[in-house]
């Protein structure tokens, strides 16, 4: 079957539609991790079945975990905190994962054998030197490619030594990895991190980790000590805001429609997609909010907007929706005037450079734009419609850039031949199966 998804016609309104996405994608990869420490059984339920999470399972199985993945439910056996055998030569392949390549380093900051990790090409092009810098503080022992990518090798030590670290790019997953060297490490690790996702905070809280957190202006202050034992538990990992955001802007984008996507994780950390889209005037409504070990989920509705508007973005609501800006940007495509996002150079380090690319998109569906290494203007048009044939190469396999061009396509009219159709399986394989049902 071809790899290249052909999309001619624009989507028909749709009204009352309610989806279920897929599993969130770092819950569930900071599931599988934390399970395979804890002492026993652990089971999730709605654990994410793509190419991210299926290398996270790999991994920590040759670590010498069992795990179960069975279609309603995955169990994994760990067996402690001590509980990885490290066996001579054991190779570990990240592939697209960024989160599973990074967050796992601070796991293995104890291994007292060599590991290797690998990833795919876009893996291999990312930066791992910003997670090795403060492991190797702890004692950790590493030999990376260019100093700073993958292939790496990883030798632990069995003496770490605290640190302090300050994180300051706002990046989820080098707190977490320090965080976890920190769970291994005696004494107090003292980590002063640029607010970003706060998953594994709250799940070691849940879990009563020796994780203490405390909220500053600017940052959060997280103290860490070692660790004595994990307790198994069972978690259902609620929805992907990051996968529900797709047909989020599908709906805002797409005159006459509603849509409510349920069971969304809205975790204050990753909402930043929502506040920037009502302040663009998208009408979008949490309901039925509830409280789920640690994480606050809702059902979103949302309705389609007649008048959008440019937006000059507050820098603080970048690392809340660092995932989401490639549909951002199709929303500020089609708001009346000019929006401006800054302080994005983040966005060039993900599994594509994604401010690039989506500058590029927008200039081959006709909307102006000037980006710099970290900022971009966009002069929406609320007229578009492309009439022209559009060829997406996406040479990264990058799954958002994929997904963010098909809900281009679908709202903006034109014919778009967008490559590389399973860049899906890293983080959502059900989204083409999910767009038929809001289109049947
Ligand atoms: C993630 C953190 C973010 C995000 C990624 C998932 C996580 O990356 O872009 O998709 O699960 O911790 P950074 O931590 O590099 O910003």
């Amino acid at each position: 079957m071809s790899n290249i998804f052909v999309i001619k016609k624009k989507i028909n309104s749709f009204s009352n539609k309610r989806v279920r996405v897929s599993g969130d994608k770092s819950l569930s990869i900071r599931w599988v991790l934390l399970a395979s420490l804890a002492d026993g059984k652990s089971k999730s339920f709605n654990l994410l079945k793509s190419d991210d999470v299926k290398a996270s399972i790999d991994a920590i199985k040759k670590l010498g975990i069992n795990v179960k993945l069975k279609k309603n439910f995955c169990e994994i056996n760990g067996k402690g905190l001590n509980g990885y055998k490290y066996k001579k030569n054991i190779v570990i392949n990240a592939k697209n994962s960024g989160t599973l390549g990074r967050l796992i380093l601070g796991l293995l900051a104890n291994c007292d054998e060599k590991i290797k990790i690998i990833g795919d090409k876009s893996l291999s092009k990312r930066d791992f030197k910003r997670v090795t810098d403060p492991l190797k503080k702890f004692g950790v022992k590493f030999k990376l490619k260019n100093n700073k990518n993958l292939p790496l090798t990883i030798l632990g030590s069995k003496n770490l030594k605290p640190i302090e670290y300050n994180e300051e790019k706002g990046s989820a997953q080098v707190k977490s990895s320090v965080i976890f060297a920190g769970l291994r490490t005696k004494g107090t690790t003292v980590l002063r991190a640029k607010k970003s996702r706060n998953h594994t905070e709250l799940l070691c809280k849940y879990l009563k980790l020796p994780v203490n957190l405390s909220r500053k202006k600017n940052y959060d202050l997280i103290k860490i000590k070692k660790a004595k034992k994990i307790k198994s538990f069972n978690y259902s990992i609620p929805s992907d805001i990051s996968s529900a955001a797709f047909f989020i802007v599908l709906t805002c984008l797409t005159e006459n429609s509603t849509l409510t996507v349920k069971n969304v994780n809205i975790n204050a950390s990753r909402i930043g997609i929502i506040i920037i889209l009502k302040k663009m005037g998208a009408k979008i409504i949490f309901r039925n909010r509830r409280f789920y070990k640690g994480e606050y989920v809702a059902d979103i509705f949302v309705k389609s907007s007649k008048n959008l508007r440019s937006i000059n973005c507050p820098v603080k609501l970048n690392t809340s929706s660092i995932d989401e800006f490639p549909l951002i940007f199709l929303v500020a495509a089609k708001a009346k005037g000019m929006s401006f996002f800054k302080n994005l150079s983040e966005l060039n380090q993900k599994e594509s450079p994604r401010l690039r690319l989506s500058s590029k998109i927008l200039s081959l569906m006709g909307i102006k734009n000037e980006i710099t290494s970290s900022s971009i203007k966009i002069f929406g048009n609320p007229q578009i419609n492309i009439k022209k044939k559009i060829i997406i190469k996406n040479y990264l396999k990058d799954h958002r850039i994929f997904m963010s061009s098909v809900i281009a396509a679908l709202t903006f009219g034109g014919e778009w031949h967008i490559h590389n159709k399973d860049s899906i399986n890293s983080s959502f394989p059900n989204f083409l199966k999910i767009l038929k049902e809001i289109q049947k």
